[in-house]
């Protein structure tokens, strides 16, 4: 059978998901709301072969086993049904992204393997179908099938939870300006984090609750280019994210000092009139949705605070791309 390859891009959500109604479907407890970013990637070959005895899966070069290949294989299984086909597949995969570090890997990786698989196993799939089966894999690449601003509508089951593009091509001034504290490996995976937080928080409801009625007020402030709302909003939603881990039993915590550093510089940097808002993810690395007419004096304060810290300038990036063969 033919191979296919797909690049799906990373996206950090500006309002988060952070806990499933439904474990196996994966529906979410929120709407999220995300911006797709042009620097971080993963580029996925897929190919089904009839001589294999079982699937072969590699991310970086590595055979990818123990949990994380058998998701991949779990995900395969789907696609295998769905395509009434029974082969097994060789899958390569390369991230151009730190893996497990909280800066999205997953949900690139399961976009760009819906893609690449699906159109491996001779489906033909909608892009709402693309999204649906990428959330099944990992539930923030239902986001990255579209560019630019996002939304992933919550829903109630398979057929309802999907994300749909609110803004594609984004043409105002927006990025995120990524503080790359540290890219190892994470302990604790955004899966298992979440669920204990949903199980133990005894704030975790209000966090559903307080996010699930800014879906309107954030598709407002994409719509009007509304910088200062939106960085508002973000940044309230994502540290009350983190305030669930930290109200766990027992408690957890991505965040480490150097994160809470970066955080109160951006709210320094917005007294001297630097408008700069911090989000983060399952991980102590921070973005700061800030404008690229202020990058230089962002990354002055930053070095002199972090002498030799990385970073990473991300602006909106592109959707889902498929094609023919074993490269892109
Ligand atoms: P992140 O913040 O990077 O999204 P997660 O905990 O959500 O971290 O997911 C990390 C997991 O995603 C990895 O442990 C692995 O199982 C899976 N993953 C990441 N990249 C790939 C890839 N290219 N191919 C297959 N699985 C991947
Ligand atoms: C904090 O999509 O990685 O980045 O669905 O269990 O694979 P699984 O989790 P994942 O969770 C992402 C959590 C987040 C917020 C977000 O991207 O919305
Ligand atoms: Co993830």
């Amino acid at each position: 059978m033919q191979a296919y390859t797909a690049r799906a891009h990373t996206n950090i959500a500006l309002l988060k998901y952070w806990g499933k109604a439904n474990q196996t479907e994966i529906i979410p407890t929120t709407t999220s709301i995300s911006l797709t970013l042009d620097e971080f990637y993963t580029d996925t070959t897929v190919q089904f072969d009839e001589t294999l005895t079982e699937d072969q899966v590699s991310l970086n070069g590595q055979a990818l086993t123990g949990n994380s290949g058998e998701k991949i294989t779990r995900f395969l299984d789907d696609v295998r049904s769905m395509a009434n086909i029974s082969a097994k597949a060789s899958v390569k995969s390369t991230n151009h992204v730190p893996t497990a570090a909280g800066l999205a890997s997953s949900a690139s990786a399961f976009a760009a393997l819906a893609g690449a698989a699906s159109s491996a196993a001779g489906l033909e799939l909608s892009k709402t179908e693309l999204s649906r089966l990428a959330r099944r894999g990992s539930g923030s690449a239902s986001r990255s099938i579209y560019g630019g601003f996002v939304e992933w509508m919550r829903g109630v089951d398979d057929q309802t939870s999907f994300a749909i593009p609110l803004t594609e091509q984004v043409d105002w001034d927006i990025q995120l300006l990524t503080v790359v504290i540290n890219d190892q490996p994470k302990k604790i995976d955004s899966r298992g984090g979440m669920q204990h937080t949903m199980a133990t928080s005894p704030f975790y409801q209000e966090w559903v609750d307080n996010t699930n009625a800014l879906t309107v007020p954030m598709e407002n402030a994409i719509a009007a280019h509304d910088f200062t709302t939106l960085g508002q909003m973000a940044e309230a939603n994502a540290l009350q994210m983190h305030a669930t881990n930290t109200t766990a039993c027992p408690p957890f915590n991505y965040l480490t000092d150097a994160s809470w550093d970066v955080i109160q510089l951006a709210a320094q940097l917005r007294q001297t009139g630097i408008e700069v808002y911090a989000t983060m993810d399952a991980g102590p690395n921070v973005k700061l949705i800030s404008k690229s007419t202020d990058t230089d004096q962002i990354q002055a304060q930053l070095q002199q605070l972090m002498p030799n810290i990385t970073t990473v300038v991300a602006t909106p990036g592109p959707g889902l791309k498929i094609v023919k063969g074993d490269s892109i």
